[in-house]
């Protein structure tokens, strides 16, 4: 027998000073290999136009679709109905910007720590190209790639309590970032300049190991194994 599901939905628009923060509730019968991806826009088509989400790769991979979901960040697209039980429960990402409804601004939230942490490949000294050309281990090559597969989409700030206290904390994607650089053999960043910009309390000092951010990672990212190694480069650089 068919399902049926009601989803519990945040709603505000925060730039309509008429706006309240309320739930709605949208009934709706369960199909086969739904998706929360699949439901909300079931939503949006037959119920209410004026949903507010995103998504735009429905396959994991851009990280627009995060959204707390009873009570867990995750993937809206990547999460099916199935696993959920008959009532189910959605918010924004908190610890960023709210657009309306589910959706938040993750964008203006990466870009402002990329920036903090010089987040790319810093070629000085021989022409760039060379440097980019460079041969590396494959075992490396592995390394950095698997420390690459970072989505941005938001869910290890969002399980974060540091975060919450924060604004200016970098949060586990800010961490693994800077992890990936720092393995990165083309990055001529010294130790030290590579750990100015977090050593204070919006970076690994305030970190308190809560590891929210590891256990909700969609991409399964070693992001505890990151943090600690952080802390020993710190440590035997006499930085910390
Ligand atoms: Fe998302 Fe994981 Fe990247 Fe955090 S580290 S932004 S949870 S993919
Ligand atoms: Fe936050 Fe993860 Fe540290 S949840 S406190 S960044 S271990
Ligand atoms: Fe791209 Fe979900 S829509 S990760």
């Amino acid at each position: 027998m068919t399902r049926r599901l009601t989803l519990s939905v945040f709603r505000h628009n925060p730039r309509d000073p008429a706006s309240v923060p309320r739930q709605d509730r949208f009934v709706l019968g369960e199909t086969a290999g739904m998706t929360l991806f699949i439901a909300l826009n079931r939503v949006r088509d037959e119920q209410d136009p004026s949903l507010n989400f995103d998504f735009v790769c429905r396959a994991g991979v851009c990280g627009s679709c995060a959204m707390v979901i009873n009570g867990r960040p995750g993937l809206a697209c990547r999460t099916q109905t199935k696993d959920l039980p008959d009532e189910i429960h959605l918010y924004p990402l908190p610890n960023f910007e709210l657009i309306g409804d589910l959706s938040v601004n993750t964008g203006k939230w990466m870009r402002g720590m990329s920036e903090r942490l010089e987040a790319w490949t810093h070629l000085a000294g021989e022409p760039e190209h060379d440097r980019l050309e460079t041969p590396m281990e494959p075992e490396l090559a592995e390394a950095i790639y698997e420390l690459d597969r970072c989505i941005e989409c938001g869910c290890c700030v969002a399980a974060c309590g540091t975060a919450r206290m924060r604004e200016d904390f970098v949060g586990a994607v800010g961490m693994n970032k800077l992890a990936r650089f720092r393995l990165d053999p083309r990055d001529m960043r010294s130790d030290a300049a590579f750990y100015q910009v977090v050593g204070d309390d919006s970076g690994v000092f305030g970190c308190m190991a809560l590891l929210g951010c590891h256990d909700v990672c969609p991409k399964a990212l070693p992001l505890q194994t990151q943090i600690a190694y952080l802390r020993r480069v710190m440590a035997r650089t006499g930085i910390l």
